[in-house]
């Protein structure tokens, strides 16, 4: 018994010393063109899917019947995420290839609400996906998931058409992309009492 538990220890000290060793040696690569070894991979998302399905448990997702909601997210979607999750009819952009993780082309996967609302409102880290909660209220949030629930099976000529007929910025809550300073900025809506919260979920 006692024995094993030397050999036991002895063990974990040489591997931790092996991969501290790997760590301070640089011969990790880290750049974003070498994809992750599978078990890091396979690491991250169960570690992403578990902390996601924790945070999602008591979102409720409000009615997305609303034309003119989902008409606001499509003009969000259009100015803030195609470059990376794509639109119908596009075949890829400028920027998407070269992302580590590769965004997911959202013109073709189907997302589930809640998920969608919690990684668009605080992001994913270490993959690129920004936070958008720090910039827009929840309204104007569940407005671009309202729309990239419909967006699957769009065709190019109506997902064009709903980006044109988006109402205007100024009319949209919370969508200025000014760099406006963090705290109570970068939420005009809100100052004016414009914007009224969609779902029954706020943080
Ligand atoms: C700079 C690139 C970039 C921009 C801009 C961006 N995203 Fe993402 N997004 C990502 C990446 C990278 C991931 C993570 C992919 C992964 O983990 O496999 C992601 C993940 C997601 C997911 C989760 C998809 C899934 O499979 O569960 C959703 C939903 C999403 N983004 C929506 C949006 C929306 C809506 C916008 C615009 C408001 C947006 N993203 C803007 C890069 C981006």
């Amino acid at each position: 018994m006692k024995g094993r538990l030397i050999a036991g220890t002895a063990a974990i000290l040489a591997a931790l010393g092996a991969s501290s060793f790997y760590v301070v040696s640089g011969a990790y690569d880290f750049g974003a063109d070498t994809p992750h070894w599978a078990l890091t991979r396979v690491v991250i998302e169960t570690f992403r899917d578990h902390s996601i399905a924790v945070r999602t448990r008591d979102i409720v997702v409000p009615d997305f019947g609303d034309e003119k909601l989902v008409l606001k997210g499509a003009g969000q979607y259009a100015a803030m995420c195609v470059n990376c999750h794509l639109a119908p009819g596009m075949k890829d952009s400028e920027i998407r290839p070269g992302l580590y993780p590769q965004p997911p082309n959202l013109s073709e996967k189907r997302v589930d609400p809640a998920r969608a609302f919690w990684i668009v409102k605080h992001g994913l880290k270490m993959s690129g996906m920004p936070a958008w909660g720090l910039g827009h209220d929840d309204a104007a949030i569940w407005s671009i998931v309202a729309f990239v629930t419909k967006l699957p099976g769009l065709s190019e000529e109506h997902y064009k058409q709903m980006v044109a007929d988006a109402p205007p910025d100024e009319e949209m809550g919370g969508m200025k992309m000014d760099g406006d300073k963090a705290g109570t900025g970068g939420n005009p809506a809100q100052d004016k009492g414009g914007a009224k919260p969609v779902g029954g979920h706020q943080h």
